[in-house]
């Protein structure tokens, strides 16, 4: 049953990772995946996740099966960190939330619900976008187009052409958004912009599916959940995927949410249930760990102050990053100008970096980044920075 059977390609970022694991160099660095490492290189396990787990370890509480949907503390913190603890929506009962297996999770069951609906909508990814959007939603059963985004001349938005594109698509169109650090290229919409494509996606009754994977990681939880809210207010209906991935250093406990936003309290209702068939035939149920330990984290006052901290920590330590990079560049030699690399948001760097010379920055320094020339700049520290600087100063000179 296998001999017809091909090999498939690498995972253009996952693969990275089994890639840079087999390479035998001591000084290799891996700028692929979208991970946070400490300035020591490690992972970090957040101060507020180890006292909700030892919490959670004292207790020892059975392992019963969770609701289909996932824990209801989790659900409702997730709820509150998007829309703010005084939302109209929610008091409206117009939000349905679960609990899923990492943004990634959630984007999956929420694509193959909105296939249920109308398999024939077309999906409209950003132009570039993370990698595995087109994929995803492909693998739901869309077909996936793009709509203009980066402009690699302003190393800014193309806004004027993504407007005309949204304004251009079949209603009932599905338009994939990035709320805040966008990935791959750190290019955000200035709010004003958000309120013109909320409009947008209202007059052409488009379907808008906000993806907020990096909560935290530009300005804060509240600011950075800015667009989100212009979406709340809108009365659209709409939908959500998020995850504690990065902003809980919490990658392999896979805690993500699905927030789907309809008309009333009667539609979540309705919605909720044909939402949970979708679930049952894929998971049954999400995993306790680590939807517990957030909810834990985000329901009590002195934990929830000691992980923003925390993620502000974070955030700050790649802000550094991105002004030293920049410094270390020029240092190197190179007349390029590279401050775009402090005005990008979030994780990553779209360096302009071409694939052949991303290629040779693995080949030579084995240094590892996205083949589209995206960096992640929280993979750097206080000493990688100098070999990743000299490394690209090396590969852009000829
Ligand atoms: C990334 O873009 O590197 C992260 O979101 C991790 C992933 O799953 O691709």
């Amino acid at each position: 049953i296998f001999a017809a059977v091909e090999m498939a390609p690498r995972d253009p970022i996952l693969g990275l990772n089994e890639a840079f694991q087999a390479d035998p160099r001591a000084e290799k660095v891996n700028l692929g995946v979208g991970v946070y490492y400490d300035d020591n290189g490690k992972i970090p396990l957040l101060a507020a996740v180890k006292a909700a787990e030892e919490q959670r370890l004292k207790l020892a509480p059975p392992r019963g099966y969770q609701p289909i949907e996932g824990a209801a503390a989790y659900n409702k913190a997730v709820q509150t960190l998007l829309f703010g603890t005084d939302s109209a929506l929610l008091d409206a009962g117009r939000a349905v939330t679960i609990e899923a297996l990492g943004g990634t999770g959630a984007l999956k069951i929420g694509a193959d619900f909105l296939n249920r609906l109308n398999s024939s909508a077309k999906v409209y990814i950003s132009d570039p976008s993370w990698e595995n959007h087109r994929a995803l939603f492909e693998a739901a059963g869309f077909d996936v187009g793009a709509y203009p985004y980066y402009d690699a001349a302003t190393r800014g938005v193309n806004f004027s052409a993504m407007l005309a594109a949204l304004k251009g698509y079949a209603a009932g169109s599905i338009i994939v958004l990035h709320a805040c650090c966008h990935n791959p290229t750190g290019a955000d919409l200035t709010l004003e912009q958000w309120q013109q494509v909320v409009d947008t996606i209202r007059e052409r009754d488009l379907v808008a599916f906000v993806d907020m994977a990096y909560q935290g990681f530009a300005d804060g939880i509240e600011p950075d959940a800015a667009a989100l809210r212009l979406f709340a207010d809108s009365g659209l209906e709409f939908f959500v995927s998020s995850s504690f991935s990065k902003s809980f250093s919490l990658y392999g406990e896979r805690v993500g949410a699905l927030t789907i936003v309809t008309a009333d309290r009667d539609a979540s209702a309705r919605v909720l249930s044909q939402v949970k068939r979708v679930i049952r035939t894929n998971y049954s149920n999400p995993p306790t760990h680590g939807g517990i330990v957030v909810a834990t984290v985000l329901s009590d006052a002195g934990l929830r102050a000691q992980w923003e901290e925390e993620l502000a920590g974070m955030r700050d330590r790649i802000r550094l990053m991105r002004t030293q990079l920049v410094e270390r560049i020029a240092a190197a030699g190179v007349k390029q100008d590279f401050s775009f690399v402090v005005q990008q948001r979030g994780m990553f760097s779209f360096t302009g970096l071409t694939a052949a010379q991303v290629e040779r920055m693995k080949q030579e320094y084995g240094i590892y980044a996205v083949s589209t020339g995206r960096i992640c700049l929280a993979a750097l520290n206080s000493k990688n920075i100098d070999t990743v600087a000299k490394a690209i100063a090396s590969v852009i000179a000829d």
